[in-house]
């Protein structure tokens, strides 16, 4: 079967789908901010919507707005092929992250339509609601309830910024129903495939074009919350003073240090937000709250950065005299690839004449999630500079293409198993 990728489409509906956006222009590249269930959210699905119906996909979505675009096989009672990634973004974030996997995805199955696969299997395009955590504080909500990882009761309870639980932001943006109905029965999915920007810098830096993911590192997120004594930045003196910040600085300093001395690249932990209360340049800090987002691809070893971590918050809340609470966000574990999918994978490379690494994602995606409950793997292609969620994030047409096609051969194997 003859697989042709559009590429100028695929490129073209990249940059419309980068359109919806709430971030401010940048001068490196296309800015783009698409936080779940805002308006940009909501018109950038309606969108994606449409070109699956226009394409004779047949369109649900879940009571999370998980959205699914099914292409029905012969046989449409056995277990689905699935493919996909998600669409929303980080503040200020760059415009190939999880759409390359969702336009990618369509633009396989549109050449497999075209190509005349009568596909055994269905293959289903899944769009997952909330692969980032920026809006409930918890990442790959989507397809941690579809994967039964998450519990429907402590996901609807989750709040924004502004206190606002996920029950009553999604209901207002049109998903209701209980979250329970999100998850799928065991076998629902024969396998799944997520196609992704590497990134980072490896692939790029060994001039590969493909990389297969044998394994997805193990993350974890922790909030802090570190409760001094605050006041008047000018009149309380500094031998009384019981600042938060200054022990939050510390504490973020400790985090990357325990980091630093495993000695091992797969350990990463990084501090992204610092909320500070009161927040005003004459009063001195009563109160921060810190989230922690750590990873390895070895979760006893994550733990072990994390006892370390524990000792000196003891060490600081003696020394300071202040409180540190900690509360568990997520802490999940790794993910494997299955041995089939890699196969398939590694022979399709080579019929095709591409070489290819396999390697670890230290990222994680949606496919963390759906190894719970279906064989994975993932395919991916490089990105310039090896960077990502920034403005500047950028993967070449070629690399785009080249990894769709890929997918698109792949979906049409284990289509037809
Ligand atoms: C996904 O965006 C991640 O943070 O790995
Ligand atoms: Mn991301
Ligand atoms: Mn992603």
């Amino acid at each position: 079967m003859q697989i042709q990728i559009n590429e100028h489409r695929l490129l073209d509906e990249l940059k419309t789908l980068a359109t919806f956006t709430d971030a401010e222009p940048s001068d490196v590249g296309t800015a783009v901010t698409r936080i779940v269930f805002s308006p940009d959210d909501l018109r950038a699905r309606a969108w994606l919507k449409e070109l699956a119906t226009s394409e004779g996909l047949q369109v649900h979505e879940d009571a999370v707005g998980n959205t699914f675009m099914r292409w029905p096989g012969t046989q449409p009672d056995l277990p689905a092929v699935a493919t996909g990634s998600h669409t929303d973004a980080i503040p200020h974030a760059g415009m190939y992250d999880g759409t390359v996997g969702v336009l990618g995805g369509l633009e396989a199955i549109r050449a497999l339509k075209r190509g005349g696969l009568q596909p055994h299997r269905s293959i289903e395009l899944v769009m997952f609601t909330a692969e980032e955590p920026t809006r409930f504080g918890i990442g790959c909500l989507g397809s941690r309830l579809l994967s039964g990882t998450l519990g429907s009761g402590r996901a609807d309870g989750l709040t924004d910024k502004q206190e606002a639980t996920l029950a009553s932001v999604r209901t207002a943006a049109g998903f209701a129903g209980p979250l329970s109905s999100v998850r799928v029965p065991p076998n629902h999915y024969h396998a799944w495939l997520e196609l992704h920007i590497e990134q980072g810098p490896l692939l790029e830096r060994e001039g590969i074009p493909i990389g297969i993911v044998t394994n997805i590192a193990a993350p974890a997120g922790y909030r802090f919350t570190i409760t001094g004594f605050g006041g008047h930045a000018g009149a309380l003196l500094m031998p009384d003073r019981r600042d938060a910040l200054c022990a939050a600085a510390e504490l973020i300093l400790s985090i990357e240090r325990h980091a630093l001395a495993t000695g091992v690249i797969d350990t990463v932990a990084t501090v992204g937000t610092c909320d500070v209360h009161p927040g005003a340049v004459n009063s001195v800090p009563s109160r921060v709250v810190l989230q922690l987002d750590i990873r390895d691809t070895d979760p006893d070893r994550r733990e072990a950065v994390m006892q370390s971590i524990r000792r000196d918050c003891d060490d600081l809340r003696r020394r300071r005299n202040v409180s540190i609470t900690e509360e568990l966000v997520n802490a999940d574990a790794p993910a494997q690839s299955s041995p089939h999918i890699l196969q398939l994978l590694e022979e399709t490379c080579a019929e095709q004449g591409i070489p290819y690494k396999k390697m670890v994602s230290r990222a994680y995606h949606d496919s963390s999630f759906m190894a719970r409950i279906a064989p994975i793997a993932m395919i991916f292609i490089p990105c310039r500079d090896g960077v990502s969620h920034r403005p500047d994030e950028y993967a070449a047409p070629a690399d785009i293409v080249r990894g769709a096609h890929l997918l698109a051969s792949v979906l049409a194997k284990l289509a037809s198993e």
